[in-house]
Parts: C-alpha cells; structure tokens; sequence
C-alpha cells in the first residue's frame, strides 16, 4: 500500500514543529517508518533555493520569481525525496506544502491560486496529501513567537497586512477543501492539541484499512 502523506501549514509561528514531533513518536510507536521533513527544504537543492528566497536582503524579489522558486524547490523534494518515501510505503509528514503556496503566494502576494496551482503543476505532478493540519494560533500570538524565537526572515518581516491575507487565504483553502484540511486551535494545550490531531489520524488509519 502507498504510504500514507501527512502535511502541516498555518501562519509563521503557528506551533507545528513540536505537533509534528509528538505525531512523529505516536506513529513511529505504532510500527509506522516515518519520514518528516519540510518546505520550502528537505534536499540539498531545496534547502539552497530556501536560503535564495527567505534571504532578509533580497527585497527586490518579485511575487512571480518567489512563487516560482518556491514551486522549483518543491519539485525537487517531491521528485527525490517525497514521491520515492511515499512509494516505499513510508509516512510522509511534511511541514508545510503547496497550501503554503496558495496561501502566501496566491492570497499574501496577490497572485490568486489558480496562476500558483498551476505554477506548481510540474512541481506535485498531482500529489495531494491525504491529511493536512491548519494550525492556527491568532495573529498577536503569532507574532510574538516568531519575534520572541529568532531573527524573523523575510517573509516573517512583512507587513501585517500581508500576514491577514495569508491567513483568510488558509480560511478559503479550509472552506474548499473541508475533507482533507482540519483546522486546529494551536493556541490550547500542546497535549489538547495533540490529542485532537491523533484523533484525525487514528480515524484516517482505519478508514484506510478499511479500504474506504
Ligand atoms: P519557515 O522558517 O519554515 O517557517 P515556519 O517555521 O513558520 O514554517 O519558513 C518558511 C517560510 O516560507 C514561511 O514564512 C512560509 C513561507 N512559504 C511560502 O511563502 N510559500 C511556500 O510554498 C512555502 C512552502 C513556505
């Protein structure tokens, strides 16, 4: 059986390292070979075009070339290291995949999801994944992480404004998509928290069992 593809989005800030990790063990406990790993990253390519686009200096970078960059560095970890991972029948856990780019790129920087999905055609060559966490946290709380943690990079340094629009465009990813997008409330307990998105993956592994 293809393995199963679990992917993360939300806000900068938003919580989702240490959900991954707790989702990680809970898996890794259940026999699951888990592969966790993260865009814009996740290979050497990925990971040089990651440091291209979130470099504080390059303020003269334009929506287009940003999305598109985004969608290269993708193509690559799907090629080399996602699709192969999903293949061999592995859990893929990914934090943050194209939603990422509909939601930053389409809403944050105006390019509408439609010209972003379609960028991304030869990057996912139709990969979905089957489950994707929302985690939200609002928008203060948001920020104070991100200052609190380390040197905001440049996306995690626009304006406010830019951070509302990548937000309701999550809101409108959730709406489209109610099946494979759960939204999680990332400002509770990191136990609650837990416990709800084990819930969603212990009833997506039955229903997969069950062929359904
Ligand atoms: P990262 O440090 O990984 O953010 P976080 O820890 O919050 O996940 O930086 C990734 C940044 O890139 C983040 O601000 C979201 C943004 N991004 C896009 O704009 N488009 C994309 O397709 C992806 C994958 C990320």
């Amino acid at each position: 059986m293809r393995g199963l593809f679990i992917t993360f989005e939300g806000p900068d800030g938003g919580g989702k390292s240490t959900q991954i990790r707790l989702l990680n063990e809970w898996l890794t406990a259940r026999g699951h070979e888990v592969l966790v790993t993260r865009e814009p990253g996740g290979c050497k390519v990925a990971e040089e075009i990651r440091g291209l686009i979130l470099d504080i200096r390059h303020t003269s970078m334009t929506p287009v070339t940003e999305a598109l960059l985004y969608a290269a560095a993708r193509a690559q970890h799907v090629e080399e290291v996602i699709a192969p991972a999903l293949e061999a029948g592995k859990t893929v856990i990914c934090d943050r995949f194209l939603d990422s780019s509909l939601a930053y790129q389409g809403a944050g920087r105006k390019l509408g999801f439609t010209t972003v999905a379609d960028m991304n055609r030869h990057a996912t060559h139709g990969l979905v994944p089957e489950i994707t966490f929302l985690c939200r946290i609002n928008t203060e709380l948001s920020r104070l992480r991100v200052w609190g943690r380390s040197v905001p990079d440049r996306l995690e340094s626009e304006k406010t404004d830019f951070q509302d629009r990548v937000l309701r465009g999550f809101d409108e990813l959730a709406r489209r998509y109610p099946e494979r997008i759960k939204e999680i409330d990332a400002g509770r307990d990191i136990q609650v928290v837990y416990d709800e998105i084990i819930g969603h993956v212990r009833a997506l592994l039955e229903r997969r069992e069950h062929g359904a």
